[in-house]
């Protein structure tokens, strides 16, 4: 187990874009049968709205007319991660047959995998299937040697920040954690804009996401290498004390400790703040000018680091699969969804209309798809890091972190408290997870 997740981190951390081999997943012989599929049916998708910009709309309209049987209905998801997980997994694991097909986060195999909330694929999807998507992405949506989800989308964090400020006051484009701190306190205090920097300090999933970028920018690491929570260390101070600093220096209003993407994102767009740590698909949303009054002002680089560090930072993994419910009732149809939706033109629009990583690995690496947009552009500069999410308890290990983080950040515990209770907290749900 321990040495399966530091495999996947391992491969996690290096693998989008890479060129390694990718791990297939082995197809059952006994697969079972598929219906052939009679029209017309209808597939319920629970999904979020991702974007914000009709990417779902955009993906059934494509999908509907090359599968005229086949009809795709929306139920809608909430943007936290958190709150879709445990409704999805009471909804499936007391056998409704609703959704059909879900998209899930990539830090659910392991919970759905070994409580049965998802499909094993790869029971009933070819082998030839799996290859379309790039390395190491299809380990990552596996548990135990089943694979649970088709990876969707990647995502991962990227520095926005506002060209026509930096530039009215002679600021570069910063490199270090500590210049964007800087940049933000100058900005602010001359009146240039509301706030200094945005970003998702909330207790939920995205700020564990935040935490793994600071927390390795500053050489840290939740679990050793033999599983150990070692997150009371030396860097988890100056990671958490940074953060906190961002807030009482005034860097950062307090606001961030409420802030989830579409606050943080939303904030910005309007104009409000002049840098941003969001996702890739922040990009889209900045440039769509019914929802943002910064169209054309913006510009996009990998996270930075710490001072005296060098490089980039690091920007944690996130992204998105689809998954089938095991009660369905329509499996062709929902396997027919996947393959369209993980296929070449969806991708492609994806990653063209809504700067959404592909997954796709000739998406992907097409040299043209590099060339749509800044975020696509420099996803291959940055320096990836992932959660570690290959446990059933990883709900459990995540909160571990945000919770205690989100509680130094408002300042209702001390930073030397609030890690040496994440850790021991880290320490109960590792050893329920044999981490
Ligand atoms: C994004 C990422 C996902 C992550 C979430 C946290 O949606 O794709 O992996 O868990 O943000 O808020």
């Amino acid at each position: 187990m321990k040495k399966n997740r530091m495999a996947l981190l391992a491969v996690l951390a290096t693998g989008m874009f890479a060129v390694t081999a990718c791990a297939s997943p082995s197809q059952s012989a006994a697969a079972p049968m598929v219906k052939k599929a009679s029209a017309p049916v209808t597939i319920t998708w629970s999904s979020g709205t991702v974007t914000g910009t009709g990417l779902r709309k955009t993906m059934i309209q494509l999908f509907e007319k090359e599968n005229p049987g086949i009809k795709v209905q929306i139920l809608q998801q909430p943007t936290n991660t958190d709150t879709t997980r445990a409704t999805l997994s009471t909804q499936i694991s007391g056998g409704s047959t609703s959704p059909d097909v879900f998209m899930g986060d990539v830090i659910w195999p392991g919970q759905f995998g070994s409580q049965h909330l998802a499909l094993p694929l790869n029971k009933y999807l070819p082998k030839s299937f799996f290859s379309r998507f790039a390395p190491g992405l299809v380990d990552g949506a596996s548990y135990q040697g089943n694979v649970y989800g088709a990876p969707w989308y990647a995502d991962a964090g990227f520095l926005y920040y506002r060209k026509d400020l930096l530039k009215a006051a002679h600021l570069p484009v910063p490199t270090t954690w500590e210049q964007v701190q800087a940049d933000s306190l100058k900005l602010v205090k001359m009146h240039k804009v509301k706030y200094g920097f945005v970003w998702e300090g909330s207790d939920y999933e995205g700020l564990t996401c935040d935490w793994m970028e600071y927390l390795s920018d500053a050489g840290g690491q939740v679990f050793n290498a033999k599983g150990q929570p070692v997150m009371d260390s030396s860097a988890a101070v100056k990671a958490l004390s940074f953060m906190r600093g961002l807030i009482t220096s005034g860097a950062s209003p307090a606001a961030v400790t409420t802030f989830q993407e579409p606050q943080a994102m939303n904030a910005f767009d309007q104009g409000d703040a002049a840098f941003l740590r969001n996702w890739d698909y922040a990009w889209s949303n900045s440039q769509t000018p019914n929802q943002s009054r910064v169209v054309g002002k913006v510009g996009v680089v990998p996270l930075p680091t710490f001072a005296g560090q060098g490089g980039t930072g690091h920007a944690c993994i996130g992204g998105w699969d689809i998954y089938i419910n095991p009660h369905s009732k329509h499996i062709a149809q929902d396997l027919k969804f996947i393959e369209f939706i993980t296929g070449y033109q969806a991708e492609y629009t994806m990653a063209s209309k809504f700067s959404e990583i592909p997954t796709n690995y000739a998406v992907q690496s097409d040299p043209k798809v590099k060339a749509l947009n800044p975020v696509l552009a420099i996803v291959s500069k940055t320096h990836l890091v992932g959660r570690p999410s290959q446990t059933p308890y990883y709900a459990k290990v995540s909160q571990a972190i945000y919770s205690n983080i989100n509680a130094a950040l408002s300042g209702q515990v001390s930073v030397k408290s609030a890690l040496e209770q994440a850790n021991s907290q880290l320490k109960s749900a590792g050893s329920s997870s044999s981490l």
